[in-house]
């Protein structure tokens, strides 16, 4: 039997995901919330929203709270999604190499949900760098589900998904396996290795990072914030961003703030001035 969400319960979601994750849920959502977790309900054998908020909420481990936001919003994500961006990057890698004095790369994959986007940035620099093994590169990855974490720890995907990308690029960066009858590909060690996984939350959590990076993603991911947590992350990804270095957005992202320390160069890309 499906369990009502009364609009003082769901008036108590909205105020605790929005301090806890920067996610706005608007009146249109409550039939969402309501439809995405009475299966929750049932399997925690709760009878209410409002138990279920009290769960929630004194649930200070985070798992559950990751686990409403994958249900509320979206980890849809690809290899080599928005194709524009990797052509930018190809032309712009060049001059990021020539600056470097020491062979070392420091990027961020901010939402990285099941892995492809920290992988598919291994996999552009393995293809575009001769001497990729000499480099020290580190991609973090971070998300504030745990469950999609697990599956880019795995680093195990469908066929369907990795068939379609070059051979040459499948070849190099995955091992094709049998896995309760059907066909995985599995990311190599020599990839995985440079990827460090991360549960983090980018509105709550402290900025603990010491070192800038070269470029940062967050493709996606601000989709749901409202424009005072979007400032305020956006804000903080400039300090971690050297004069020069681009920032990622999803193609449907774009910033109206920040003009003085991000300049647009187009397909969502903003260069730090
Ligand atoms: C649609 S996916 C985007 C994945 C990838 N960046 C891409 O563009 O293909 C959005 C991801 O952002 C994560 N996310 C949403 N709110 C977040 C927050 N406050 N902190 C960290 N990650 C968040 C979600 O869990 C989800 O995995």
């Amino acid at each position: 039997m499906e369990i009502e969400l009364r609009a003082e319960e769901f008036a108590l979601f909205r105020r605790y995901i929005y301090e806890k994750v920067g996610i706005s849920l608007s009146d249109q959502k409550s039939t969402l919330v309501k439809g995405r977790l009475n299966k929750r309900l049932n399997q925690l054998g709760l009878k209410s929203f409002r138990d279920y908020y009290d769960f929630l909420i004194q649930d200070l481990s985070g798992e559950e709270l990751s686990f409403f936001v994958s249900a509320i919003s979206t980890n849809v994500t690809s290899f080599f999604r928005e194709g524009a961006q990797w052509k930018w990057l190809e032309n712009y890698l060049p001059a990021l190499i020539a600056s470097k004095r020491e062979k070392k790369i420091r990027i961020w994959s901010a939402g990285c949900s099941s892995g492809e986007e920290p992988y598919t940035i291994l996999m552009f620099l393995q293809h575009h760098l001769n001497d990729f093994d000499q480099w020290d590169i580190k991609i973090l990855a971070t998300d504030i589900s745990s469950k999609v974490l697990a599956h880019a720890i795995s680093g195990s995907y469908d066929a369907k998904n990795v068939e379609p990308l070059p051979k040459e690029i499948v070849i190099r960066s995955f091992e094709k396996v049998q896995m309760d009858g059907l066909i995985r590909y599995q990311v190599k060690p020599h990839l995985k290795n440079k990827v460090m996984f991360r549960l983090y939350n980018l509105v709550t959590d402290p900025f603990f990072f010491k070192n800038s990076f070269d470029m940062i993603f967050c493709r996606n991911v601000m989709i749901y914030f409202d424009d005072i947590t979007r400032h305020n992350l956006i804000g903080r990804f400039t300090t971690l961003l050297p004069k020069g270095a681009p920032l990622f957005l999803g193609s449907s992202e774009s910033l109206t703030t920040h003009r003085e320390t991000l300049k647009l160069l187009g397909s969502s890309i903003y260069q730090r001035l």
